[in-house]
């Protein structure tokens, strides 16, 4: 069955680095749970070429955004990042993904991590009322190479937050440096989070660079986590973006 596909007109797209931009679009409607994605696309040479990309506006917002970064080599992210007012964008009627909070248990704390534009889904969900109600705190790690990629960190630390930064590739006040990993096998994390992250406290969402969700996993199961899943009710929920 071929996709269908609405067409939306970009009203904006802001350039926080060379390689990150956000891009808002308006003229669709569509239904969605916050942490979830969507295909969009543009023609090029002739071709529909499509990628997901995931929501960072609220389900109630009727502006949809999107946040991206450059992949040099890619097809489509170079042109979204070119995209100007008024151009269009192609963006499929069906919205889908597990990233969101029906899926995950009650608990009491919420730990969303992320590596680089893994933090959109997340965002989207800390723009909704849910995590207040639901969970005691709520905390969410954002790691970057460098510092001025800590995109949305004033949006982040307006709201009860728990909002802990790494910043990888040079040194950084106010940000944990090297990789989350480590940061949560020698206690680094939980200690500038203020929360403990065990199984009988916490569930984790994990979202952006594959190898990030494999190595955290590893570290979380050495702590008696495991993968969530419907029958068998765990503490880690993951999304990779590649
Ligand atoms: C469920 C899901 C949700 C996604 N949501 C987003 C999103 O909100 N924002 C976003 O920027 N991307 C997101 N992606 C990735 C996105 O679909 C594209 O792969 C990305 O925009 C690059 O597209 P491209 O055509 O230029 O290159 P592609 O041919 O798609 O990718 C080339 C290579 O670039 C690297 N890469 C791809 N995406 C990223 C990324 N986000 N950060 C760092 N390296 C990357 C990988 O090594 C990949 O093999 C998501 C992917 C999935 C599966
Ligand atoms: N960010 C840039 O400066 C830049 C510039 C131009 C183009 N790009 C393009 O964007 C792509 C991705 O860049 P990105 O910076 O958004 O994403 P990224 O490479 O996934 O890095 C984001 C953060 O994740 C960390 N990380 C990587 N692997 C990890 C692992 N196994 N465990 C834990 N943390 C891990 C990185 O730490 P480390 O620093 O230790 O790897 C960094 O802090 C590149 O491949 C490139 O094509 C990026």
């Amino acid at each position: 069955m071929s996709e269908k596909w609405l067409t939306t007109k970009v009203v904006e797209n802001r350039h926080w680095t060379d390689t990150l931009f956000s891009l808002r679009v308006e003229g669709a409607q569509l239904a969605f749970q916050a942490g979830q994605f969507v295909r969009i696309a543009l023609d090029i040479d002739g071709q529909r070429v499509a990628r997901a990309f995931s929501f960072v506006n609220p389900p109630q917002d009727p502006t949809l955004e999107f946040y991206g970064v450059i992949v040099p080599e890619g097809p489509l992210s170079p042109r979204l990042a070119k995209l100007r007012a008024g151009e269009p964008l192609y963006v499929a009627g069906s919205p889908a993904g597990f990233l969101v909070l029906r899926e995950v248990p009650d608990v009491e704390t919420l730990w969303l991590i992320s590596t680089g534009t893994g933090l959109a889904p997340f965002l989207s969900i800390l723009r909704t009322d849910t995590p207040w109600k639901r969970f005691r705190n709520v905390v969410v790690v954002h790691a970057v190479r460098h510092a001025n990629e800590l995109a949305y960190r004033d949006m982040i630390q307006g709201t009860k937050a728990h909002y802990v930064s790494f910043v990888s590739r040079e040194s950084a006040p106010g940000s944990l440096a090297g990789r989350i990993p480590a940061a949560i096998a020698d206690g680094r994390l939980e200690k500038a989070a203020g929360q403990a992250l065990s199984p009988e406290t916490s569930h984790v969402m994990l979202c952006g660079n594959p190898q990030m969700l494999k190595d955290v996993q590893t570290v979380l199961t050495a702590r008696g986590m495991r993968k969530h899943r419907r029958r068998t009710p765990g503490h880690i929920t993951v999304e990779s973006f590649w």
